[in-house]
């Protein structure tokens, strides 16, 4: 059995309706959260049981010793990742996430010495990511420079906004010589279709630490394209966001506008994720990001419960790279000189 946290969230909810149609062959999962109003409901929903508590009521409790993994897709993960990780370590869980903050990412990288799987990294931009890098990396191996490119489509989620809003101000870096360098803030502009060019805004994606920890790399920096009207607040953004009453206020915000911004989601919107070196590049072409997170979890989980999965802590594509990819369904993939 495994243990789903933040069922109720945005992503929570999605992965719900694949569930039913598309993986009942797995292990039920038990629901968990800290909403006991959604939570039933969703649990009547799906006939599954389901579990209430906090995170601060997560060091008091003992997970049933069916529970043999758990997937937390609560975030910010600043917040939510260390106690599951603590937790699932003390009981022999092993612990899966949809992570995608750099910062977060150091801490739990940090802890090399970890019993259990620690399987980060599930979600869209990761393992698609990594998924393209890996291949430019077969077709072109030892690039000097690496570039990655995001162009998400089909909306955004409270919680995406939110971690979003956490790395604010954490600065721009890219991944040079086996280290993070910091580097300002700047854009370029890139075709990433033909005839549609877009302005690609540095950002430190999740990338430049989940795949330099499994695959050399001297060069590689991660862009996402971003809104104009983004582009033009940015600045000021930025300055604000050290101010934690803004910071929580913001949240607060968001928070109440969760429902909204999942019911505006349009899940039939195709997304593109680039990667290339100076003259080669390979174009992942995907249904909508939450949607692809729903089913790379739900891939991860069968694939953990079926390979099984080592200790330590590691990306979900790095542990099962072309059975992972496999399992994705509608993922266009092409590949060429530039
Ligand atoms: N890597 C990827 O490609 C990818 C894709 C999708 C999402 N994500 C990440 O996954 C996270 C969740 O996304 P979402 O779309 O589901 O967001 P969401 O719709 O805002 O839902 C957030 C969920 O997390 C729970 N939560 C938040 N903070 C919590 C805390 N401190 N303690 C306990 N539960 C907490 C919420 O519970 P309540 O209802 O009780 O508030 C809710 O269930 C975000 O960090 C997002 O960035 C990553």
């Amino acid at each position: 059995m495994w243990l789903l946290y933040g069922a109720n969230g945005t992503t929570g909810r999605i992965l719900l309706e694949i569930w039913k149609a598309h993986f009942s062959d797995l292990p039920r999962p038990v629901l968990a959260g800290r909403n006991p109003v959604a939570l039933r409901a969703l649990g009547e929903r799906y006939g599954l049981s389901y579990e209430v508590f906090s995170l601060v009521q997560l060091h008091q409790r003992t997970l049933p010793s069916e529970i043999q993994l758990v997937v937390n897709l609560a975030g910010p993960y600043s917040e939510t990742a260390q106690p599951w990780i603590e937790v699932c370590s003390a009981h022999r869980k092993a612990y899966m996430d949809i992570c995608g903050e750099w910062r977060t990412f150091q801490q739990m990288y940090a802890h090399c010495a970890l019993s259990v799987p620690i399987i980060t990294a599930a979600g869209y931009d990761t393992v698609i990511g990594e998924g393209a890098l890996y291949r430019l990396c077969q077709a072109r191996p030892n690039p000097e420079q690496l570039k990655l490119r995001v162009y998400a489509k089909g909306g955004f989620s409270a919680g995406t906004v939110k971690s979003a809003l956490t790395m604010l101000t954490q600065g721009y870096y890219i991944w040079r010589d086996g280290q993070l360098l910091a580097v300002p803030f700047h854009e370029e502009k890139w075709e990433i279709l033909p005839h549609r060019t877009y302005t690609f805004a540095v950002a430190t994606l999740a990338e430049l630490i989940t795949f330099p920890a499994w695959h050399p790399v001297k060069e590689l920096s991660t862009w996402v394209a971003l809104p104009e009207r983004y582009l033009r607040w940015r600045g000021l953004l930025e300055k604000i966001a050290v101010w934690k009453p803004f910071l929580e206020g913001m949240y607060r915000l968001l928070d109440m506008q969760r429902g909204r911004l999942a019911r505006e989601m349009d899940l039939n919107a195709r997304s593109y994720l680039v990667a290339h070196t100076e003259d080669y590049f390979v174009l992942v072409d995907s249904p909508q990001p939450y949607w692809v997170t729903a089913w790379t979890v739900l891939s991860a989980v069968r694939l953990f419960f079926s390979e099984g999965a080592e200790a330590g802590v590691s990306s979900a594509f790095s542990r099962w790279r072309d059975k992972l990819w496999e399992a994705l369904p509608d993922i266009r993939v092409s590949e060429g000189r530039l």
